[in-house]
């Protein structure tokens, strides 16, 4: 295997999660015919891009968030994102042709749990939350009425209640772990999530057949699941 990053002008840059989402996402970009190269699955590796056996197509690892910037600005055609990302950004360069059914996990509000008996989230007229997800948050509360005032935060939401910085927080639920260690308890959905294939609209539009033809491999290989 070419182990060299291309550089030519017909390079395809797939951009994928770094964290849990990327093991999931493996074995779909593995059924599509994408391998990466060895140095890919060593976690010693301080590298952030990797060769694949496709000479023109290269992997970028990245944070969540940073998959949609790369893929709205161009910099990846193709990536793997969460319909989260794709919520608070709302980039419109992104197109997101398919729910790739990984990724499950639910955007909520969260409340410590002794504050749960007396409170009633029907009777919040202003909230104050801390989460990384603040247009979100904004706009789920503004169409119910309610006033947000947003703390972001990039990561470790949990902790503010317990320190004073705000009562609630809004965050990503999966196996609802992180909340039970932290004494919050979910009070109200936002939204559920699962991550999808993106691609940069204008790529598509300039390069129909490769990029088009790679939504239809993703496609053949979730429909023989
Ligand atoms: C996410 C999220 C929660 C946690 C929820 O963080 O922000 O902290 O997962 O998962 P659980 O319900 O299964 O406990 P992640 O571990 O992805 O790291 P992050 O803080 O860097 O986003």
């Amino acid at each position: 295997m070419n182990a060299t990053i291309p550089a030519a002008n017909d390079d395809l840059v797939l951009a994928l999660p770094k964290g849990r989402i990327l093991n999931e996402a493996l074995p779909l970009i593995r059924a599509a015919g994408i391998e990466p190269e060895p140095d890919f699955s060593d976690p010693a590796s301080r590298r952030l891009q990797f060769a694949t056996n496709h000479p023109n197509i290269s992997i970028i690892r990245v944070r969540s968030f940073d998959v949609a910037t790369f893929v709205a600005f161009g910099a990846a055609q193709l990536g793997v994102a969460g319909n989260d990302v794709l919520m608070e950004f709302d980039y419109p360069e992104i197109y997101a042709p398919l729910d790739l059914g990984i990724g499950h996990c639910r955007l909520s509000v969260a409340e410590p749990a002794e504050m749960v008996k007396t409170d009633d989230p029907a009777r919040w007229s202003h909230v104050r939350v801390a989460t990384k997800y603040p247009n979100i948050t904004q706009r789920h509360f503004a169409a119910r009425g309610v006033q947000a005032e947003c703390i972001k935060l990039n990561g470790a939401m949990e902790l503010a209640p317990g320190l004073g910085l705000c009562r609630r927080i809004v965050d990503l639920v999966s196996s609802g772990q992180t909340l039970k260690a932290n004494g919050l308890v979910e009070v109200e959905l936002i939204a559920k999530i699962t991550s999808r294939l993106v691609v940069n609209r204008a790529a598509l539009k300039t390069r129909p057949t490769e990029i088009g033809g790679w939504i239809d491999r993703f496609r053949d290989v979730l429909d023989a699941a």
